[in-house]
């Protein structure tokens, strides 16, 4: 099976060829990603009327440049996948619009996945790992930590309580002068940073919860900003080196709890799996601290590489793949969702579950 797999949610336009070979092997035949990153870059965010013209100017070219890639024609593909959601609806409109188009006209299946599936099972695409595994989802809308017991079954462990951890990273880079996008540009700053010249308190600390908050901090990065202003580089570099410092902390200690839970439900004696996914996940601190946690704990840390765990269209196209070889597809008057939990029976908490602009 061979599918094409469109994403368009936020500010990354971007087309994938994914493929199973006759023993099971997935293969990734093509993994187009066309970055809108410098028509937002004056705004310091995602301006989600810019991103929707500029999804629909560009993508015709990035899919065919995806079956280009692939060396394949449409007529080989078995099936038209797109993000139905969450995100900005007009993204996800002309990705829609694209997917249904061609699936209508070649006569494919079409199929709408939530772009938060193609997170949770890019571990799947890359390392070929078995349900159950935990997953800690964290991307520019979210910061979860999931039970994934199998395809469409997911158990939200824990989530954000306000901003996510991407948006953190992005609103600090935003209030010291870093160019946008945030976070690969707070991580540059924190190599040259002493993490222990502000000490940042952990949020929830001493509550009896696994939920996480990011909101705190960003106001004590603001307070410490403002006390020293005007910053010399070295202030920047330190109060970047403190906040990643702090968020893998956070991070740690969240998956601490969340393996122990896991340990426990499952009665498992050899360890797990923790999957690290979305686009804070590309942050090498955080990957360190999780490899180390996952070593203490005799866990298996399983980190996907950078360029599929910021948004790609690979994920979609497998989640497609997955769901399809299920026998699902997807009716062509799908409607896009700006919100779509993966674990539709949690209680709703603000700041999870959202994914939208970043201004
Ligand atoms: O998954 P993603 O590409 O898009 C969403 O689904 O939101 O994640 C984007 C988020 C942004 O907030 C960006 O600042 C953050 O991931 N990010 C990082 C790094 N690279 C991207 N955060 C910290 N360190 C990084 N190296
Ligand atoms: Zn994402």
């Amino acid at each position: 099976m061979r599918i094409l797999g469109i994403e368009t949610s936020c500010d990354e336009t971007a087309a994938a060829v994914v493929s199973r070979t006759p023993d099971g092997e997935p293969v990734i035949e093509s993994n187009i990603i066309f970055s809108q990153v410098e028509e937002h870059a004056a705004f310091g965010g995602v301006v989600p009327e810019i991103a929707a013209r500029a999804h629909l100017s560009v993508l015709d070219k990035v899919v065919q440049m995806a079956l280009d890639e692939a060396d394949c024609t449409l007529d080989e593909i078995d099936g038209i996948a797109a993000t139905a959601g969450p995100g900005l609806i007009g993204g996800l409109m002309v990705g829609l619009m694209t997917a249904k188009a061609l699936s209508a006209a070649g006569g494919k299946p079409f199929i709408g996945i939530n772009h938060l599936e193609g997170h949770a099972l890019t571990a799947r695409l890359t390392d070929g790992l078995q349900f159950p595994y935990l997953l800690l989802l964290v991307s520019g809308g979210h910061s979860q930590i999931l039970c994934v017991k199998g395809l469409g079954d997911y158990e939200r462990w824990s989530t954000t309580i306000d901003d996510a951890a991407g948006e953190l990273f992005d609103k600090t880079a935003k209030l010291l002068g870093l160019p946008f996008p945030g976070g690969p540009n707070v991580e540059r700053a924190a190599r040259n940073g002493d993490p222990k010249r502000f000490p940042l308190s952990l949020p929830l600390r001493g509550q009896d919860t696994l939920n996480m908050s990011f909101s705190g901090l960003k106001t004590a990065v603001r307070q410490t900003a403002e006390r020293l202003a005007p910053l010399e580089n070295q202030d920047v570099n330190d109060i970047c080196a403190a906040l990643q410092e702090t968020v893998g902390r956070i991070f740690e200690e969240r998956c601490r709890q969340a393996i122990e839970k896991f340990n426990d439900v499952s009665q498992a004696k050899d360890g797990g799996s923790l999957v690290v996914a979305g686009g804070v996940a590309s942050n090498s601190h955080i990957r360190q601290v999780l490899a180390d946690l996952c070593e203490d704990a005799g866990w298996q840390l399983v980190a996907p590489p950078a360029i599929l765990c910021t948004d790609n269209a690979a994920m979609i196209a497998w989640a497609a793949l997955e769901r399809l070889e299920r026998g699902e597809s997807s009716p062509l008057d799908l409607a896009p969702r700006s919100r779509w939990p993966l674990d539709e029976e949690s209680a709703t908490v603000i700041g999870a579950g959202r994914r939208g602009a970043k201004v």
